[in-house]
């Protein structure tokens, strides 16, 4: 009895709040006046837009939650801040905003889907609190330097392309990441250090300086690596993956897959002018798809082997022998294809256009991204004679 008598008033409350309709709907805000007009709402229910005549800061201080997004297109914001805000319930999209230079978050903590796209004078992100949970987080075409502040604990896609100055990101706390990791033309330098990853879906990395992936034990979809600029590859925990491809890696000189069993789908090495041995998948037994090496390696060394079921291709400039392959061969251990060819002036990978030995497998490098820096340079321009 005593219980209904407190819930009860509560209950109250909580509908008074509910029905107080100025803290709901979808709101536009064209100037400061507008965003302080929002202070006494601890929740906005609904979306809140800053409209594009906007051409100063902004600030939305009192806000706790906006159930809906928060979103900034195509305007001339050139601060935006919301001390109090901790949960944004969708996305957090900020998207050609060349002015904008600073973003203060203090409270944040909260987003589902952190949108950030060509914002070529946005060098950190103030989140202080840090984003500790966000679905997806695609963040292109900035000028960031590091993403502290974004310190994930799950994810599911993240997309991390085109900042050229990006050198710095913490995805340390992530053991579980569900969609696609995709990073690619960040600044040469960046490294990326996954030190409690589990197990992943699918992931690509393109020019990087490292990836270190120590604990990952299982992935079903893609792992792929193009173009980055590190010498050594090791992943000492992974048992299994989809595809697997390391294609033009022009420095890579070691791949170490000491416990990798098995490839659900292709298994591509190519273009990587410096690795002279693929010698590192020891425990190697079975590839479901295509496998298919090409380069410039005079060793090639699979012990543990016992089937692949696509069709195997591989060919160098160098000598490699191509003994054992005929007798995986013969030993029904290859069951498509075998095209095995030493000395060639051209080795083929089985996806190059113009090869007779084609593959069905997945494994062709997934289109690559537009050259860092355009749109922020097609971006600075336009301001420019603005
Ligand atoms: C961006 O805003 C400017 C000026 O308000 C407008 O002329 C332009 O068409 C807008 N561009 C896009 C892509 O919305
Ligand atoms: C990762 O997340 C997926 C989807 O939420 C779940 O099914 C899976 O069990 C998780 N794996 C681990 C190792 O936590
Ligand atoms: C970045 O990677 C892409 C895709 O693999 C490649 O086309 C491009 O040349 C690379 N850029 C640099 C600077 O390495
Ligand atoms: C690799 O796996 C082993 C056995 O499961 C585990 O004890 C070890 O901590 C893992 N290593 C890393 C770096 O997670
Ligand atoms: C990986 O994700 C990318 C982007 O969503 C997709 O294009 C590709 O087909 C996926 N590959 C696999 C093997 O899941
Ligand atoms: C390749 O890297 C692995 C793991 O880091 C290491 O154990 C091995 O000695 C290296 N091989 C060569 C030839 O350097
Ligand atoms: C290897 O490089 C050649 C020449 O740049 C290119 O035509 C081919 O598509 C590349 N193959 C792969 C699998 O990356």
């Amino acid at each position: 009895m005593a219980f209904t008598k407190y819930i009860v008033p509560a209950l109250a409350i909580a509908s008074l709040a509910f029905a107080d309709k100025s803290c709901e709907g979808d709101k536009t805000i064209e100037n400061q006046e507008d965003a302080s007009g929002l202070s006494s709402c601890s929740t906005w229910d609904g979306d809140i837009t800053i409209s594009n005549v906007v051409n100063s800061g902004i600030k939305i201080d009192g806000v706790q939650k906006i159930t809906g997004s928060l979103i900034s297109k195509n305007s001339s914001i050139t601060e935006l801040s919301a001390s109090k805000l901790a949960t944004i319930g969708d996305s957090f999209t900020i998207n050609a905003c060349t002015a904008l230079r600073s973003l203060q978050f203090d409270s944040l903590t909260a987003v589902k889907f952190v949108n950030f796209e060509a914002l070529p004078k946005l060098q950190s992100l103030g989140f202080t609190k840090g984003v500790s949970k966000a679905n997806r987080v695609r963040i292109t075409n900035t000028d960031l330097t590091s993403l502290t502040g974004i310190e994930l604990e799950d994810v599911s896609d993240m997309e991390i392309t085109n900042n050229p100055h990006l050198t710095e990101v913490n995805v340390n706390q992530i053991t579980n990441a569900t969609g696609y990791i995709n990073f690619a033309a960040n600044h040469k330098d960046l490294k990326i250090s996954f030190p409690n990853l589990q197990s992943a879906h699918n992931m690509t990395f393109r020019n990087t300086s490292g990836v270190s992936i120590p604990s990952l034990e299982k992935m079903d979809g893609l792992l792929g690596f193009y173009s980055n600029f590190f010498m050594d590859f090791s992943a000492s925990n992974l048992t299994g993956t989809g595809d697997l491809v390391f294609a033009d890696n022009s420095n890579l000189n070691n791949i170490s897959l000491p416990v990798l069993k098995t490839v659900k789908g292709a298994f591509q090495v190519a273009n990587n002018t410096n690795l002279k041995a693929i010698d590192g998948v020891p425990k190697l037994q079975t590839v479901n798809g295509a496998l298919d090496f090409s380069g410039k390696f005079n060793k090639v060394e699979l012990p543990g082997l016992k089937e692949v079921r696509g069709d195997t291709n591989i060919q160098s400039t160098e000598s490699f022998g191509c003994e054992p392959f005929d007798k995986f061969k013969s030993d029904d251990v290859i069951r498509g294809k075998l095209t095995c060819r030493e000395k060639q002036t051209k080795p083929k990978s089985g996806t190059d256009s113009g090869s007779d030995s084609s593959t069905s497998s997945g494994a062709a490098d997934p289109s690559a991204q537009a050259p860092a820096g355009l749109l922020i340079g097609l971006l600075g321009t336009l301001q420019f004679l603005l």
